[in-house]
């Protein structure tokens, strides 16, 4: 018998192999190629996007890793994402891809050769087991890799072994705060197979949502409906995309006091109002970021729908200041300024000047969208929140009023209310275009719309 060796990820409780066994297992294997034609598939947007950021670092070595397995508990990891930048370079997605490197190699005074530094498909030879008894990487606990020739086929790179990586100096995303804030300026605007990925998150999303609304009985039975409703939205996104993108916050009553309420644990009331922030990450890692704030009797009462209504006007003005050539900062204003005058109007300030408001709304209106939910999150301050909205570019509006429980500034009817409204804009030549305007916003469109669903 041979003892699990050191080089191989084995279990304590795995069996011992013997000599012939580990013979056996070396050959008899047909050869399962991948298909000729199988390409990644964002395949023909990938060079134009590796072209940009070469151009911004002429002669300088760019190393760019997927990223590593993360111990969840013990000898089980994490399920693994590759860093958002990666997969924007390499159009490579999948759970294969941890510890897997892009390097831009300088070839030339200006330009790169990007190389691909991966794992390949473990061999199948007497000795050689991984494939069988490493619980990390081995295909038949993980599923197959390809090999390099495959690798290559399927994203048009070279392809090299892991191995061969060594130590190369160079600069190092998530290391070098220059090319961090280049890989987040260059994702700013999406082309156009970007926002087809971005509107697909959308619809399922919007699919997500109404199977929220259909599981509302349900739900409310439930001890932790909150729960309910998170599995409910995590089941359309995982069965029609990687997952969510986000945890999603499933929040009843004052929980949607709680910015990013993710614990879900909470017992819904009919004559609550449920704020459920969620989003579809597809298989090629865009995401959605929808907001709606929906009665769980549904039917919003007086003074639900008094606030309700407010956010609702604030996010109308935001969106409306959505054009190329705003200031990003525009929207944000927009909607705070009607957030503002309303809380004037209802005596909960004495007038709509100053920052006051904030402390009803607590954070900013948006963001971009796009691989990540905040997007583009190490571009410089004067590229993105001191810059200036350009065509191309998708971000949220999402103000909100959280009304907290315990506030003693509020009239007692106030108190415990918290409402968010977000939506998914893509900026166009003129304004901007709502992506996920097939959810109802509106009091009477949520009502109707969870009326027809709840009745179906
Ligand atoms: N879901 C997090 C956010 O809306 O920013
Ligand atoms: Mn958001
Ligand atoms: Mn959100």
């Amino acid at each position: 018998m041979t003892d699990a060796s050191p080089r191989l990820h084995t279990g304590s409780h795995d069996p011992q192999v013997s000599p012939g066994l580990s013979r056996l297992m070396g050959g008899g294997w047909s050869p399962t190629p991948l298909p000729a034609s199988a390409r990644v598939e964002a395949y023909d947007v990938t060079p134009a996007r590796r072209a940009l950021l070469s151009a911004r670092f002429p002669g300088e070595r760019l190393i760019v890793p997927a990223g590593e397995l993360k111990v969840r508990s013990h000898d089980c990891d994490h399920r693994f994402r590759p860093h958002s930048a990666y997969a924007w370079l390499t159009g490579l997605t999948g759970e294969d891809q941890a510890g897997h490197v892009l390097v831009m190699e300088p070839e030339g005074p200006h330009g790169h050769e990007p190389v691909l530094y991966l794992r390949p498909r473990s061999r199948r030879a007497e000795g050689d087991d991984a494939f069988y008894r490493d619980r990390r990487y081995g295909e038949f606990w993980v599923g197959r890799r390809p090999e390099l020739a495959e690798a290559e086929r399927l994203t048009g790179l070279r392809c090299a072994p892991l191995e061969t990586l060594g130590s190369p100096p160079g600069r190092r995303a998530t290391e070098d705060a220059e090319l961090d804030a280049a890989l987040s300026e260059l994702r700013l605007v999406k082309d156009p197979w970007e926002v087809d990925q971005l509107q697909l998150a959308v619809d399922h999303t919007t699919a997500g949502f109404e199977d929220v609304v259909r599981a509302l009985p349900h739900a409310l039975a439930h001890r932790r409906g909150e729960r309910w409703i998170e599995g409910v939205f995590g089941l359309r996104a995982r069965a029609e995309g990687n997952g969510t993108g986000y945890e999603t916050i499933a929040a009843s009553g004052a929980h949607a006091c709680v910015l990013h309420w993710i614990r879900n644990d909470g017992r819904l009331d009919r004559n609550e109002l449920l704020l459920l922030d969620a989003g579809v990450e597809t298989d090629t890692l865009y995401t959605a970021d929808i907001t709606r704030t929906l009665p769980l009797s549904g039917r919003f009462s007086p003074v639900q729908r008094q606030v309700y209504e407010l956010v609702l006007a604030a996010q109308e003005a935001g969106m409306a200041a959505l054009r190329p050539g705003a200031a990003f900062r525009d929207f944000h204003r927009a909607a705070m300024r009607v957030i503002a005058e309303g809380l004037a109007e209802w005596g909960v300030l004495k007038n709509a000047e100053g920052d006051l408001h904030r402390r009803y709304t607590l954070c900013g209106s948006g963001h971009m969208l796009g691989l990540d939910v905040h997007d583009c999150a190490k571009a410089r301050t004067e590229t993105y929140p001191d810059g200036l909205l350009t065509e191309g570019q998708v971000l949220t509006v999402e103000p909100g009023l959280y009304l907290q429980p315990d506030d003693e500034t509020l009239p007692a009817e106030l108190r415990g209310i918290g409402v968010r409204i977000e939506d998914d804009l893509v900026v166009t030549a003129t304004g901007a275009r709502l992506m996920s305007g097939a959810l109802p916003r509106t009091v009477a469109g949520i009502e109707e719309w969870m009326g027809n669903l709840l009745e179906g």
